[in-house]
């Protein structure tokens, strides 16, 4: 199983990161990301959407949306599931569908998925060190 541990010291690592991991990805693949407010989960994904193709300013976390589709070179589907109150409101926007498509999908706060929690995903944890320092932690679930 593929472990692995990185201390990024600025959000410009952190993206630097993403980019990096982005090149790694199939597609198909979903990356949970597990982590408080502000341990810098959109951040990465921004990263994420440089190495995929995708504008990376047009990543954000919605505040009443669930999912955003970035096209690029490859499609990027980003879940933030912050509000999401009832696991309900996750078969009514197709979850399974964008899941199991064409693109890659990021899912921000995917521990509120429960039981639906897909049986394979590269599971992405990250932690406050210090105002400008992030433990992001990787690890491949299933398989
Ligand atoms: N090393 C770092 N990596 C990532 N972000 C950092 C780092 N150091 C400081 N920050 C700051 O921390 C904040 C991270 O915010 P971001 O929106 O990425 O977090 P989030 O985990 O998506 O939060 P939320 O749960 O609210 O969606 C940003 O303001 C960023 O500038
Ligand atoms: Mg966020």
């Amino acid at each position: 199983m593929r472990k692995e541990q990185i201390l990024s010291k600025s959000p410009e690592e952190t993206k630097a990161f993403g980019k990096r991991l982005a090149k790694t990805l199939h597609k198909g693949d979903i990356l949970c990301l597990f982590g408080d407010l502000g341990s810098g989960k959109t951040t990465l994904i921004k990263g994420i959407a440089q190495g995929l193709g995708v504008n990376e300013t047009k990543v954000n976390s919605p505040t009443f949306v669930l999912l955003n589709i970035y096209e690029g070179a490859r499609t990027l589907y980003h879940f933030d599931l912050y509000r999401l109150e009832d696991l309900k409101g996750i078969s009514s926007i197709g979850y399974d569908e964008f899941l199991y498509g064409n693109g890659v999908s990021v899912i921000e706060w995917a521990d509120r998925l429960g039981e639906f929690l897909p049986d394979e995903y590269l599971k992405i944890e990250m932690k406050h060190k210090s105002s400008e320092e992030r433990i992001i932690k990787i690890s491949k679930k299933g398989n």
